[in-house]
């Protein structure tokens, strides 16, 4: 397991830089005797592992108490390992500073909005902006990269676990010292940063820097958009800033270790900056069951494909250091539990999207702890059983296209733009009550999943030039550069889509002081916006909507705002048919060779153009003065299969999963997953093999209860 290269420049469609799939578990031996060990690796290496990854919440065991390291548990664990073949993967262990620490500095601890302190005793209480901690992360990862630089057995790092899951938010006195000094050195004079956050408006101007305070929310009012967003792009620098220590420790010590993240939750980290820049590649843990009762996107097959979409934007494939495998619980809550099959099936829905590396969390439940119900590959009383042959079982599949899905990436024929942090934050420092860009976009992604299309999300920035289509969900913000991206993509036969609001925000979250789209959008697409209104959920005046507008990926989902049924419907009008519209019209204005895809169907909008498009070169630029409902979703991914925007696999029904890698020359490899317990059906347009079984295919492929098929026409 080598790495092959320093990672390219980030893009959905870059693979990862090592040589090997990685397949095995995240493993604490410090969990249990010493007598488990042998037993444990030999049973590793007779399901196909080949690494583990070890170390995350043990500073406590690496440093028992300041300046005095102690390697020997691990050292004698990653050896015994290791006489087995079983690589190690070890960890920065800051996501739990010792007690000795926060004792000693308590100001490092994080505070919650209403200043609160954070006790110590579970994970992330300690704050990643807190010079205190960075100096201490250095100084633990330093010992520890010293001490493994040249031991043949440590493959690689993970650093940190989950950065800002647990929260990413602190209002301590050292975070808004730290956040002062961001400001200052961003903004250089006072005078510039009042105009960025509009200080003229309501009590908001600064007189200097040490007057600057952390953005409380509702305290008493509303702070400026630009206050919030520039409170959220510190957090991000901060993490960033925290990462890029012990990336340069890690480096320094050995250049030949990879070195990547583990992301849960995506709070307060832009991925597509140095965060992501810094890593070899991105690691994300994958609980489709939890992730769905949290987000309630529509099932856990979809709720998985989703994230794994979503992921995959930021830097292409990527690995899953954890991989749900069994009842998952913490005290206040438990997950539905993978059937038998199920978690092979998952595992290879990870690998169909991009995953070039997989570890199923975790090796054994723990017996004690705030997971001790959180099951592992093996059980409590330390037998193996239906897990592990499924694990097993994986770890043939992958075997057996192991070479196929080396340097490949994922097929997308439409792209729906998202990874871009600013206009995530953009969206939630003033939401209005409306979809964010992500709630919009999963609309399209859910109807397309359906319908078996390569669809993922892309950064409007990236090689645009596989895609047939491009969406792009209402992002405030747009620059310049990204308007000539999409004009060549479209000059050379792409489609775009951009959605309502889209470019009606600076980077300072002000409004431009011209009619959006704004940055060269408005000519490209020869459309601007004279006038928008709220269309109200039904039984509403518009004035508010159910608390909780999205934050982001973490609430995607939860609350989707029905169309509008009752007291002031706006209609589209499309062909000869009405629909309703839902949460914003927008009057547009277009130029003489745009024209109307749809219209508005009453009140005083009636016969204005809502849907536009123009052709230019030789694909089409569509603008949508509305939001996404199910039913204008609907419509607009018939619009692009008459283009020719089709299904990988027509016939097959909405359950079963198809997605495409694509290998450097050309290579394909079709993935079809039964994502349910029935048996299912499905028709190959041409004969096949299935590279698992070695079996030809044509005609009818039938899969089993959650049954997988890697077909290599
Ligand atoms: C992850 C975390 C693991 C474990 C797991 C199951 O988010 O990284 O340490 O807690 O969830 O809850």
């Amino acid at each position: 397991m080598k790495k092959k290269n320093n990672p390219a420049p980030l893009s959905v469609w870059r693979p990862i830089n090592i040589d090997r799939f990685i397949i095995g578990v995240p493993h604490y031996p410090e969990h249990v005797d010493e007598s488990y060990w042998e037993r444990d690796a030999e049973r590793m290496a007779a399901a196909g592992f080949n690494a583990v990854r070890m170390g995350e919440f043990a500073w406590h065991i690496w440093e028992p108490y300041q300046g005095h390291f102690d390697f020997d548990l691990f050292d004698r664990s990653i050896a015994v390992l290791a006489r087995h073949g079983i690589k190690t993967i070890l960890c920065t262990p800051t996501a739990t500073p010792p007690r000795w620490l926060t004792t000693a500095h308590p100001e490092m601890l994080r505070v919650d909005e209403n200043g609160r302190q954070a006790s110590h005793g579970s994970r992330q209480h300690a704050d990643t902006t807190s010079p205190v901690l960075r100096d201490h992360s250095r100084r633990i990862t330093r010992a520890m990269a010293e001490h493994y630089r040249d031991n043949p057995d440590v493959i690689g790092w993970q650093t940190d676990n989950e950065l800002n899951t647990t929260t990413s938010l602190s209002f301590s006195e050292s975070c808004a010292a730290e956040f002062r000094k961001w400001c200052h050195l961003r903004y250089k004079t006072i005078d510039a940063l009042n105009a960025a956050w509009g200080g003229d408006f309501w009590a908001t101007h600064y007189d200097n820097f040490d007057q600057v305070v952390l953005p409380l929310p509702m305290a008493p009012g509303h702070v400026s958009p630009g206050h919030r967003q520039d409170y959220h792009r510190f957090l991000a620098d901060a993490t960033a800033a925290f990462q890029h220590d012990q990336v340069e420790i890690l480096r320094a010590a050995n250049p030949d270790w990879f070195v990547f993240h583990n992301l849960g939750q995506l709070e307060d980290i832009d991925f597509r900056g140095q965060f992501g820049e810094d890593l070899d590649f991105i690691g994300f843990d994958i609980y489709p069951m939890l992730y769905d009762e949290m987000r309630r996107t529509g099932g856990h097959a979809y709720t998985q494909a989703l994230q794994l979409d979503i992921c995959r934007a930021y830097s292409g494939n990527f690995i899953v250091p954890e991989q749900a495998s069994g009842f998952g619980s913490q005290p206040t809550f438990s997950t539905m539990t993978p059937e038998p099959g199920e978690m092979r099936r998952m595992a290879m829905s990870s690998v169909a999207r991009g995953a070039d590396s997989l570890m199923f969390f975790r090796w054994r439940p723990a017996h004690f702890g705030a997971e001790i119900y959180w099951m592992g590959i093996i059980d409590h009383d330390d037998v193996p059983r239906r897990r592990y042959e499924e694990a097993k079982q994986f770890a043939g599949d992958i075997a057996a296209i192991e070479k196929h899905l080396i340097g490949s990436s994922v097929r997308m024929d439409v792209g729906i733009a998202g990874a871009d942090f600013d206009n995530q934050e953009a969206y939630r420092t003033y939401p209005m009550g409306l979809p964010s860009p992500l709630e919009d976009g999963l609309l399209l992604h859910q109807n397309l999943y359906r319908r078996n299309v390569a669809t993922g999300f892309i950064h409007p920035s990236d090689d645009l030039s596989r895609l047939k289509a491009l969406y792009v969900p209402h992002f405030l913000m747009w620059d310049d550069a990204w308007t000539e991206n999409v004009r060549r993509f479209v000059e050379n036969g792409g489609t775009l889509i951009v959605s309502a609001m889209t470019g009606t925000r600076t980077r300072d979250n002000h409004i431009h002081r011209e009619l959006a789209p704004a940055n060269g959008l408005a000519d490209l697409l020869g459309v601007r916006v004279e006038e928008f209104g709220r269309i109200a959920a039904p039984e509403s005046d518009g004035l508010f909507e159910p608390p909780g507008a999205d934050a982001g990926f973490r609430a995607s989902g939860v609350k989707r705002l029905p169309a509008c049924s009752a007291g002031r419907r706006y209609l589209l009008r499309h062909g000869n048919t009405t629909f309703p519209a839902s949460h914003l019209y927008e009057k547009l204005i277009v130029e003489d060779d745009v024209e109307a895809l749809m219209s508005w169907g009453n009140r005083f909008l009636d016969g204005e153009p809502a849907v536009t498009m123009r052709r230019i070169g030789k694909g089409k630029a569509i603008y949508a003065g509305t939001y996404l409902t199910d039913e204008l979703t609907e419509r607009l991914a018939d619009l692009l299969r008459d283009d020719g925007v089709l299904s990988l696999l027509p016939d097959a029904p909405e359950t079963v999963e198809v997605t495409e890698r694509i290998g450097a020359n050309g290579e394909r490899l079709l993935f079809i997953l039964n994502t349910t317990d029935e048996p299912a059906n499905v028709t190959l347009a041409a004969p096949a093999t299935d590279l698992l079984t070695g079996t030809s295919h044509s005609g009818t492929l039938e899969l089993g209860a959650y049954g997988v098929s890697v077909l290599q026409p």
